[in-house]
């Protein structure tokens, strides 16, 4: 698999730059037309800058979806494909993907069925989607509530990040994107752990450390059968816990999940003697003190596990776990039984005393 060109500016903010290479690149790009993907939020706050900053664009087409979650469906999905063929878009298009991870993930996987694939770029513009969403290749929406249940592996031919996007993001999301730099952390990458817990903030090289990470475990292993297994640590539980809410007309956001997920599974890995008592107490601290997470005390255990049969990750019938072995370092293929989950989900909660 060809890995994209992933353009990070020097600076943060102003970053004229990231504008400057991203019009190169589309000048030397002969593309028939251009079509812009966004949410009405992105296309309120990130939409007006990159028209103003790339001329070239500015007879694009532009597809707004209704922001959040709950629109990253297969429904959707053939509305936007439905919008390109209304567009008009040939097989010679360019689609742009410009929002958080629900953008590229819906819009990297409408390019990659819409006329059997079309080219497609990421324009980030959530901490989640830079650090974590728009890189590796992975497109899906969800099905029934269930993550991610249709997908394609198909690589973006470039990902420009700009963060000067992020002045406009919530700070809930700027939480909900760290839990992912923290994951990359946990799973590969020792003194960037020490780094955020002595900083507990996003910088730009945080999220370029967290890219670089990603980037180095995609390249070795682009379709995920072996150790690009490592970045779902968390997201076994992650995606049961958002699911469950959903299920019951509620919201956690997939940050927050996963900051339970990791608190949940660390719990797990320590229950298998994979790593000490006193690195769950380091590891859980400082992921409830940065982060933030959702309570869900609402949910029985037996909501969570129902979600998790149908996890990707499983193999025939058994629940498998990517399981930290030390901060830093993870394993994966780790069958995880109901009764160990059930002791995470009661440590997780104990923790958080609600
Ligand atoms: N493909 C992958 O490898 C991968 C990896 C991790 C997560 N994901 C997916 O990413 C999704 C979560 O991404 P997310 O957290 O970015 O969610 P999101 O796309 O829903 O964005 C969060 C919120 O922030 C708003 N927003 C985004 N950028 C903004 C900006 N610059 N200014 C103002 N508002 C802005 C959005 O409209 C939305 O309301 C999930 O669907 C998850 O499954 C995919």
């Amino acid at each position: 698999m060809l890995m994209p060109q992933v353009y990070i500016p020097e600076k943060v903010i102003p970053d004229d730059d990231s504008f400057t290479r991203l019009s190169a690149w589309l000048k030397k790009s002969p593309y028939t037309s251009y079509t812009i993907l966004c949410d009405s939020n992105t296309r309120r706050h990130c939409l007006p800058v990159l028209l103003r900053r790339c001329v070239i664009l500015k007879n694009c087409s532009i597809i707004e979806i209704p922001p959040g979650e709950a629109n990253k469906t297969a429904e959707m999905a053939m509305k936007v494909c439905e919008a390109l063929l209304l567009a008009q878009a040939d097989r010679y298009s360019l689609i742009i993907n410009l929002g958080g991870g629900v953008v590229t993930d819906l819009g990297g996987f409408c390019a990659s069925i819409y006329k059997r694939g079309v080219d497609f770029i990421h324009l980030p513009t959530s901490v989640l989607a830079m650090a974590d969403a728009s890189i590796g290749g992975k497109n899906g929406v969800d099905l029934q509530n269930v993550r991610n249940v249709i997908g394609t592996f198909s690589t973006p031919n470039a990902v420009f990040v700009v963060p000067a996007f992020l002045k406009t993001l919530p700070v809930v999301e700027h939480k909900a994107g760290l839990a992912e730099i923290y994951k990359a952390a946990l799973v590969a990458d020792g003194n960037l752990w020490k780094a955020l817990k002595r900083q507990n903030e996003i910088y730009d090289r945080n999220i370029l450390k967290s890219i670089q990470i990603k980037q180095k475990i995609v390249k070795n292993d682009p379709f995920e059968s072996g150790r690009r297994k490592v970045l779902n640590f968390g997201h076994s539980v992650a995606h049961a816990l958002e699911g469950t809410a959903l299920e019951h007309g509620a919201s956690i956001s997939h940050g927050e999940a996963v900051a339970a997920g990791m608190i949940m599974e660390t719990h797990i890995a320590w229950q298998k003697k994979y790593i000490t008592a006193k690195a769950l107490e380091e590891i859980s601290e400082t992921l409830v003190n940065a982060l933030q997470v959702p309570d869900i005390t609402q949910y029985g255990p037996d909501d969570i596990i129902r979600f998790m049969a149908n996890d990707k990750k499983n193999r025939g019938g058994e629940m498998l776990f990517a399981l930290i072995n030390g901060i830093g370092s993870c394993t994966y293929d780790i069958v995880v039984s109901k009764s160990e989950l059930n002791k995470s989900i009661r440590h997780y909660n104990s923790l958080l005393k609600w």
